[in-house]
């Protein structure tokens, strides 16, 4: 079964509203020959509008990094599904281990925030992954099947084609240090069978895992070339237009 990659920038609290359209038509333009690869900027949400705005008529679409599960009300601070459907939004990233550090994310508010983006007909890219407390104490795999089985609780196999899971294992993110490409598989395939048990093994081929965790263009080649390891969700990597398209054009060959 061959999946179509898919590489999503995560830009994090980093690029403001006024440098927004500048790094979306940069990306749009070093990566417009690059048709099999799926192209995703996640901004801040204030950034969505000029993101969008700047990706019209181009191969780049535009995420959010969180959304609510409540459709509207009373929640300070909060953007609902509807509003990023509404600002021209298409992708949620959800869960990503910086929320569940600092914002009192857990696995069971992951499932809410999922099943409301994917009701929504937006896709989530659902971030699981370990600490590396957790990996040295030999729970990587209690941990990855924690995180997915009640992540992804009531996920139906119908709601998988609006969905993609990301592999971020935590000591990787921002620390230079990458997982090496077997590492990744090794958690990659866990992840599917993990999958499978949830949704059945067929629709669990058809959904894609990316790997995320101080990817950039000189290793992203033979991470890429891992049987189950189907796109990127990128941090640092995805502020400059060069580095992000290098990224893409390792995925376009891959
Ligand atoms: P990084 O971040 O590429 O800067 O390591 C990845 C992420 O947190 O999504």
């Amino acid at each position: 079964m061959s999946r179509k990659k898919i590489i999503a920038g995560n830009w994090k609290m980093n690029i403001k509203p006024s440098e927004t359209a500048a790094l979306v038509k940069g990306v749009a333009e070093a990566t417009k020959d690059f048709a099999g690869v799926d192209i995703v900027c996640c901004t801040p949400a204030i950034d969505i509008p000029a993101a969008v705005a700047a990706a019209a008529g181009t191969r780049v679409e535009i995420g959010a990094e969180n959304a609510h599960w409540e459709e509207k009300g009373a929640f300070t601070g909060e953007i609902s599904t509807g509003m990023l459907i509404d600002a021209g939004a298409k992708y949620v990233i959800i869960g990503h281990s910086e929320r569940r550090q600092y914002f009192g994310e857990t696995d069971e508010t992951v499932n809410r925030r999922t099943r409301a983006v994917i009701a929504s007909g937006l896709t989530a890219i659902v971030c699981v992954g370990e600490t590396l407390e957790e990996r040295e104490a030999g729970k990587l795999n209690e941990v990855i099947e924690r995180q997915m089985n009640v992540g992804l609780k009531d996920v139906t196999a119908a709601d998988c084609a609006k969905l993609v899971i990301a592999y971020e294992p935590v000591w990787a993110i921002g620390t230079g240090k990458t997982a090496t490409p077997d590492q990744a598989q090794e958690v990659h395939a866990l992840i599917r069978e993990t999958l499978a048990k949830l949704v059945g093994a067929e629709t669990a081929e058809t959904v894609r895992i990316q790997y995320g965790g101080s990817m950039k263009p000189s290793n992203a080649a033979e991470l890429l070339a891992k049987k189950d390891i189907d796109g990127g969700l990128i941090g640092g990597a995805a502020l400059k237009a060069e580095d992000f398209a290098g990224i893409i054009a390792a995925a376009a060959q891959a």
